[in-house]
């Protein structure tokens, strides 16, 4: 488990982007904006459907710092490995510097500091996800 400070920052400023589905469309552009290849992934996707997918992927992420159970993460694991969606390993930094960027520019609370909180709670998340691979 991590920092509680940390988790509760984090867990409060993911309150204040998810009060604009803005968020989400802006997340995705610069995401899309930064690879081609993760552009193209996403050719069939119904859009709006993803935005609340990923609402509830980032809850999970969030929880399991929180110390809930990495089944939803490994699970995840599973539809993303090279087996499923085939997302390669280097995708999940470029994944997290958009979603640093988008909170930046949705949080009116957003300080630096947040943005290393934000790392350090989502990233052992992320190698569960990414470690399937
Ligand atoms: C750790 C960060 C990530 C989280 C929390 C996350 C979360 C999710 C969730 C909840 C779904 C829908 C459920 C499912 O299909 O299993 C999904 C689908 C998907 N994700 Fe991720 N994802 C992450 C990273 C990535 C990355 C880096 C890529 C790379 C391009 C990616 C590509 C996809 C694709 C292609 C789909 C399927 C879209 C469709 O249905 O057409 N994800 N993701």
């Amino acid at each position: 488990m991590l920092d509680a400070a940390d988790v509760n920052a984090v867990f409060q400023s993911y309150g204040r982007c998810c009060r604009k589905e803005r968020f989400f469309e802006d997340f995705y552009d610069i995401f899309f904006n930064s690879s081609d290849d993760i552009k193209a992934m996403f050719q069939n996707t119904d859009m709006a459907q993803q935005y609340h997918l990923l609402r509830a992927g980032l809850l999970w992420l969030i929880m399991h710092a929180r110390g809930a159970s990495d089944n939803k993460l490994r699970q995840l694991g599973g539809s993303h490995d090279r087996n499923g969606y085939n997302v390669r390993p280097e995708m999940y930094n470029i994944w997290l510097r958009s979603l640093l960027l988008a909170i930046r520019n949705h949080d009116p609370e957003f300080v630096p500091e947040l943005a290393e909180q934000w790392k350090r709670v989502l990233t052992p998340g992320i190698d569960i996800i990414r470690g399937a691979y």
